[in-house]
């Protein structure tokens, strides 16, 4: 036995290390676009006393991709037209760029133009990042909507394998204003207009924190009313500010434009279970759990039945198997996605369910 495991163990050592040989390098290109109104310019610099080759991997929001490979000399430094390294992928949507080589000391920019600008060009910069700086909180310091004149567009990019259930949160004279989720699929890319992802709840300048159960990678593009952009990397931050503190929200008004940011238990998880679930679930046959109203909770959270795998962990969808059996991913459960027969859950309560775990699965 004792053999065995070290025999495994190096094994794994070996592969890890062959993996981190493979990829020294592994940075990304949030937003790259090669539309009639921007257009941009990859860099990427060679700080290597040797040449290098790079590959640069373009993926749409939609999933389209694109690959292309360049070879970089010693110390030099490559500069390219999106439309010429991905002549595929021209025209919207734009794209995110990961860049992987088997060389370290590698380093790059994106210049975007505002083509249609009255200048025809007016430049804007952003640094290429660093994979491993993806985080799971992202700070956006500065957005819009309108009356403010010209657009801004967060942009967010989801580096790792498993897709990304994201929150965003809008922050204006001192407190939460508004709130909006996403599911980023793996490797992907997700941008709109502020007007769009919060259509109420906030006017004029703002800021934003993303909250992801997957490290994400962000920045944020701004241009004004003559197409001339200008973009800021995101910033990882350690937790998510809350103004609401304890006093448990005051409700907003009308709609759900208030600062409606925590789901409750009582409220909307449980009429959730009782209305898809508790019909097969009411006794303990089902897979050996009751979600009816006043047994599920207690039935759940920190709990396991018949898969003997905790249903909620507190703060960690993908740590709770009771989300995981939602998902049309069965890779990570047995038995059939639930509800049993009837497809996915609608976004909205998928997103009620996977808020509920982040915010500590509370019996609120
Ligand atoms: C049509 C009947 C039916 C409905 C509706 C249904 N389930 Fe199930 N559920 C089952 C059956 C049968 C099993 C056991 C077989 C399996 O795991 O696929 C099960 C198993 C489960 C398990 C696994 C328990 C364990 O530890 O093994 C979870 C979690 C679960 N269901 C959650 C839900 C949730 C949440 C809903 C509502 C969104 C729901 N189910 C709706 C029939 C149903």
């Amino acid at each position: 036995m004792k053999m065995k495991r070290n025999l495994l163990c190096s094994l794994l050592v070996i592969c890890a290390f062959i993996g981190s040989a493979m990829a020294q390098s592994d940075m990304v290109i949030p937003w790259v676009s090669n539309t009639s109104s921007f257009g941009s310019s990859i860099t990427i610099n060679n700080l290597n006393d040797s040449a290098a080759t790079v590959t640069l991997t373009a993926t749409r929001p939609t999933g389209d991709q694109a690959t292309a490979t360049r070879e970089i000399a010693a110390f030099g430094q490559l500069v390219e037209e999106a439309g010429s390294l991905f002549p595929s992928l021209s025209g919207p949507p734009g794209f995110t760029v990961r860049v992987t080589s088997s060389a370290s000391n590698l380093a790059g920019a994106v210049v975007i133009n505002g083509t249609e600008s009255p200048s025809g060009s007016s430049p804007s910069q952003a640094n290429v990042v660093p994979a491993s700086d993806a985080a799971s909180i992202l700070l956006f310091s500065y957005l819009f909507t309108p009356p403010t004149s010209g657009f801004a567009a967060p942009v967010l990019v989801n580096p790792s394998a498993t897709d990304a259930n994201v929150t965003l949160y809008a922050y204006k004279d001192g407190l939460r204003v508004a709130d909006a989720r996403y599911v980023i699929p793996a490797g992907a890319p997700f941008t709109d207009l502020t007007q769009n992802i919060f259509p109420s709840g906030v006017e004029g300048e703002f800021y934003m924190v993303a909250e992801s159960d997957q490290p994400i990678l962000g920045v944020v593009f701004i241009f004004n009313s003559s197409l001339e952009p200008s973009m800021a990397n995101a910033t990882a931050i350690s937790s998510v500010p809350n103004p609401d503190g304890g006093d448990g929200g005051d409700g907003g008004d009308g709609g759900d434009g208030g600062t409606g940011s925590t789901v409750s238990f009582a409220n909307d998880v449980q009429p959730l279970f009782s209305r898809r679930c508790a019909s097969c679930h009411t006794s303990q046959s089902r897979g050996g759990l009751s979600l009816a109203a006043g047994a599920a909770f207690g039935n759940i959270v920190n709990q396991t039945a018949d898969s003997g795998r905790i249903l909620i962990t507190p703060g960690s969808p993908n740590d709770s198997y009771l989300w995981l059996k939602l998902q049309t991913d069965s890779s990570q459960y047995t038995g059939s996605q639930m509800p049993q027969g009837r497809g996915t859950l609608p976004q909205d309560e998928m997103n009620t369910i996977m808020t509920w775990i982040n915010e500590g699965a509370a019996d609120n």
